[in-house]
């Protein structure tokens, strides 16, 4: 097998900071070697030890003054909303209405959902992100061009068809039955083909009837591996709707686990106004919270407090939930998380950070047996981060000292910009 080598300065998380401390939490080689065979990791270590035994005939490509990281993984995201990215004026149910759902109904045309999920793509492997947990729209031709699209990059990448039949408007709803069949019709096509994953996808409680929750219940206990993926508790007024719409339940989380959608495997987005026995029963049930900083501060849901999710053992990824998020880029999506932390007088270490965007995400979404950090066996999924990648970001990065400062400046000021190639499997899919 054709052996590829990298070299660069090269970082990944092996566990999370929180529970080995910061010092044990990476393994760091500021002249480091990657080594990729049939689009997985073989081996990484110090240039100087791994240089004179590489395989006859393997390709060696450099490059100076970059990082070799991980690819990151953005836990929450939708492929239909790029088009109202920066919409202005709204918060979450009104930016619904007036919004997003109009553009999503545009997506009951297939070509345009296949040029879309092509842009889409592009832009995620522009920013370094390599696998996402993605919602499509109502249509399951959204779903298919996704996946499509997906399949043809050989990316790792989760996504469902979304689960709607009241509470939205009439061309984007289905019913618990049509649902039901077209999520079978999407599994049985595309989950577990190559990298793909099946979610199940109820947009949230208000815009499910009872009836379709339990059909989505039902789905997750007819195959094994599907994720269950929704939003909870992203905004005051629709957890306040939440509670008129099911008055017999005990509170929002208790909706979708009356109807088995909490799980190992189900992913919440927001969870921002959450209470404690909300986050404890998260906790148990292995589920996990998407943590969207730039989303929840543009539609001015709330910060999240992480600590108190964490204090109840909670998995917790990035999400930059595009298009209610402002940024398709991990790295600005931290930024953003460490000044919500920071409003909470919280900490976010870099390693830390680059744990969320990585490993944490790998958790978070059961999938770090293949992906999060660069471990023999890995999937070779990584991204090649430029410390010149403008001006602005040379200059600071030449004044740092140590790689914690490096890291954490690159993470405030960088973007798509930062990231000079990412790869999938081993193969270039991103360069600029
Ligand atoms: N809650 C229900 N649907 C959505 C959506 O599309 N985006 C966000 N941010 N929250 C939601
Ligand atoms: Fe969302």
């Amino acid at each position: 097998p054709r052996t590829k080598a990298f070299r660069a300065a090269l970082l990944h998380c092996l566990a999370d900071p929180r529970e080995v401390g910061v010092e044990a939490s990476y393994e760091y080689f500021e002249d480091g070697l990657l080594l990729v065979e049939d689009g997985k990791v073989a081996r990484l270590g110090a240039a100087g030890d791994l240089l004179s035994s590489l395989p006859a005939g393997t390709e060696l490509i450099e490059y100076p003054d970059a990082l070799i990281t991980p690819g990151f993984i953005d836990t929450h995201i939708h492929y239909p909303q790029v088009g109202v990215m920066g919409s202005y004026g709204t918060q979450l149910l009104d930016w619904l209405e007036t919004y997003t759902f109009p553009n999503e109904g545009r997506f009951v045309d297939p070509e345009h959902a296949r040029a879309q999920a092509a842009l889409f793509l592009e832009e995620l492997l522009r920013n370094g992100t390599t696998t996402a947990l993605v919602f499509g729209t109502v249509h399951k031709q959204s779903v298919d061009a996704f996946f499509e699209a997906a399949e043809k990059l050989d990316l790792r990448m989760i996504a469902g068809k979304v689960l709607m039949d009241r509470n939205a408007p009439d061309y984007l709803t289905d019913t618990p039955e049509s649902g039901y069949a077209d999520s079978r019709e999407l599994i049985q096509r595309w989950h577990g083909k190559g990298r793909l994953h099946y979610a199940v996808t109820p947009r949230f409680a208000p815009t499910s009837t009872p009836e379709q929750l339990a059909l989505a219940g039902k789905l997750l206990g007819e195959f094994a591996g599907l994720y269950l993926h929704t939003h909870i508790s992203e905004n005051k007024q629709e957890v306040e709707w939440v509670k008129t719409l099911f008055p017999e339940r005990s509170g929002y989380l208790d909706v979708y686990d009356h109807h088995g959608l909490v799980g190992a495997r189900s992913v919440f987005a927001h969870g921002v106004h959450l209470c404690d026995e909300e986050c404890q029963r998260l906790g148990e049930a292995g589920s996990a919270v998407a943590f969207c900083p730039t989303s929840n501060l543009f539609l001015g849901s709330g910060l999240l407090d992480l600590a108190r999710l964490e204090a109840h053992g909670v998995r917790v990824g990035l999400g930059t939930d595009v298009g209610g998020g402002t940024s398709f880029s991990q790295l600005t999506t931290l930024s953003e998380a460490y000044k919500v932390l920071q409003l909470q007088g919280q900490k976010l270490d870099p390693f830390k950070a680059l744990y969320l965007a990585t490993l944490g995400g790998a958790r978070a979404l059961y999938l770090d047996q293949h992906i999060g950090n660069l471990q023999p066996g890995k999937d070779a999924d990584f991204v090649v981060l430029d410390y010149q990648a403008t001006p602005l970001i040379a200059h600071r990065l030449g004044q740092a000292t140590s790689l914690q400062e490096k890291l954490f400046a690159l993470m405030m000021l960088g973007d798509d910009r930062a990231v000079r190639e990412t790869f999938a499997a081993g193969v270039s899919v991103h360069r600029r």
